[in-house]
């Protein structure tokens, strides 16, 4: 019998709890100390925030890394760098942390949303081509979960009409698509060091690029486009803003770079272990993982159909798994009053209704209608890298559990 209807659960986790995840350790502590033995926090005259930085651009065999407090941050700065005229449009994902979006709004710019790819569970390259229009000014694509977009074919509508392409990779460190790291394909990669995030800082990005011009841009931006060459009195270039990391988040981060790869492999292998234990279920479909795409399983989305996600989720924390039903409950357009009720700069309405561009922009409920449907069948599992292959087939044997117990809805 199912624990939800009164049985005993799958997992008595008062004598067998999951493991926590404790992501640090000595090395931390040691790198921590040595900043604050250094009498300076500050990004300008610290050691460790070169030493991250450049690490950080070596492990993605780029030639830049800015690093930054935040990923909202890390997408700031390179949505700064794009530089968009107000009014501009910069489509993205319906499936998103509020992060992606935030950067647009502040820089003037409306994001528009692309439906998602059931078969990738990101953002559909079909849909993001048919939302272009002249006044498109960057296309943010976003490895939600862990798992790549369709790079090839994003990257191609970029290239055909000369749109920059950033990445958000705040949920894909040091995940690899077709030979390559996710973050490299576009013309800018942006991650996130936020405590659940595969490497951390507790709050802590960085944005990558290639391109040199892009790259002096975008070290600037973060810093107030304070022109540092300069001897004599300060002087400033365009509005920047300050996003600069700080020598305890760099001292941190240079720990965790070198835990990340093993971080990534054990995710990548725990979340191949439940897809095995969980196919072949009516009703269940496994984390979808993109043809020649490494998932590194920032989180585990599992779909049920003919269920409610909602009661499969509740029954399966009555037997001691840890589950969420959804990620965001609606699409992120419907998640925010800044986008749904326009409550942005005072009673202003800005930037969705402006003399800077000739369409108003309201985000209607029969938009992304896939999206819709999909958030409405998500069922987020918890796992981190710490899990046994045992508690891993714990979980799995929860889900076979529910999934043959549960009342289907249709
Ligand atoms: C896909 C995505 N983009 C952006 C962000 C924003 O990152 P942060 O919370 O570090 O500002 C997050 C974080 O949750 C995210 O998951």
């Amino acid at each position: 019998m199912l624990a939800l209807h009164g049985g005993s659960p799958y997992r008595d986790t008062e004598s067998r709890p999951f493991p926590a995840r404790t992501p640090f350790g000595d090395e931390e502590i040691r790198l921590v100390t040595k900043a604050l033995r250094s009498q300076n926090l500050f990004r300008w005259g610290g050691e460790l925030t070169p030493l991250f930085e450049s690490r950080f651009a070596e492990a993605y065999g780029v030639k830049h890394a800015v690093g930054s407090t935040s990923g909202t941050a890390a997408l700031h700065v390179a949505v700064g760098t794009v530089n968009p005229e107000p009014g501009d449009e910069i489509i993205t994902s319906a499936i998103t942390d509020l992060g992606t979006i935030i950067p647009i709004l502040y820089q003037n710019a409306v994001p528009v949303f692309a439906d998602t790819d059931p078969e990738t569970l990101t953002v559909d390259p079909e849909d993001v081509e048919r939302l272009i229009t002249p006044r498109t000014r960057a296309i943010i694509a976003i490895h939600l979960f862990g798992n790549a977009c369709r790079m090839e074919a994003l990257a191609e509508i970029s290239s055909r009409k000369g749109i920059p392409l950033i990445e958000d990779c705040c949920q894909a460190h040091l995940t690899g698509y077709r030979g390559k790291l996710l973050g490299t394909f576009g013309d800018i990669g942006c991650f996130s060091f936020q405590q659940s995030k595969h490497m951390t800082t507790g709050d802590g990005g960085m944005t990558i690029t290639n391109d040199d011009a892009l790259g002096r841009c975008m070290r600037s931006f973060a810093d107030k486009h304070y022109d540092r060459d300069r001897a004599g009195s300060r002087m400033y270039g365009p509005l920047g803003m300050n996003c600069r990391i700080t020598e305890l988040h760099s001292a941190v981060g240079l720990a965790q770079l070198e835990k990340v790869g093993r971080v990534v492999a054990s995710r990548n292998r725990l979340g191949g272990r439940l897809s095995e234990g969980i196919e072949h279920l009516d009703g269940i479909v496994p984390a979808p993982v993109t043809p020649g795409a490494t998932h590194s399983y920032w989180s585990y989305p599992m779909r049920v159909t003919g269920y409610s996600n909602e009661t499969f989720a509740r029954a399966l924390n009555a037997e001691g798994i840890g589950a969420s039903a959804g990620y965001i409950g609606d699409p992120i357009f419907q998640c925010s009053a800044a986008l749904a009720e326009h409550r942005t700069y005072g009673d202003s309405r800005f930037p969705f209704f402006s003399p800077y561009t000739d369409r108003t922009f309201e985000y209607a409920d029969d938009m992304c209608p896939r999206t819709r449907e999909l958030l409405g069948q998500l069922v987020m599992l918890s796992f981190n890298e710490q899990y046994t292959d045992g508690d891993i087939d714990d979980v799995a044997g929860a889900v076979r559990k529910v999934a043959s117990g549960l009342q289907r809805v249709r």
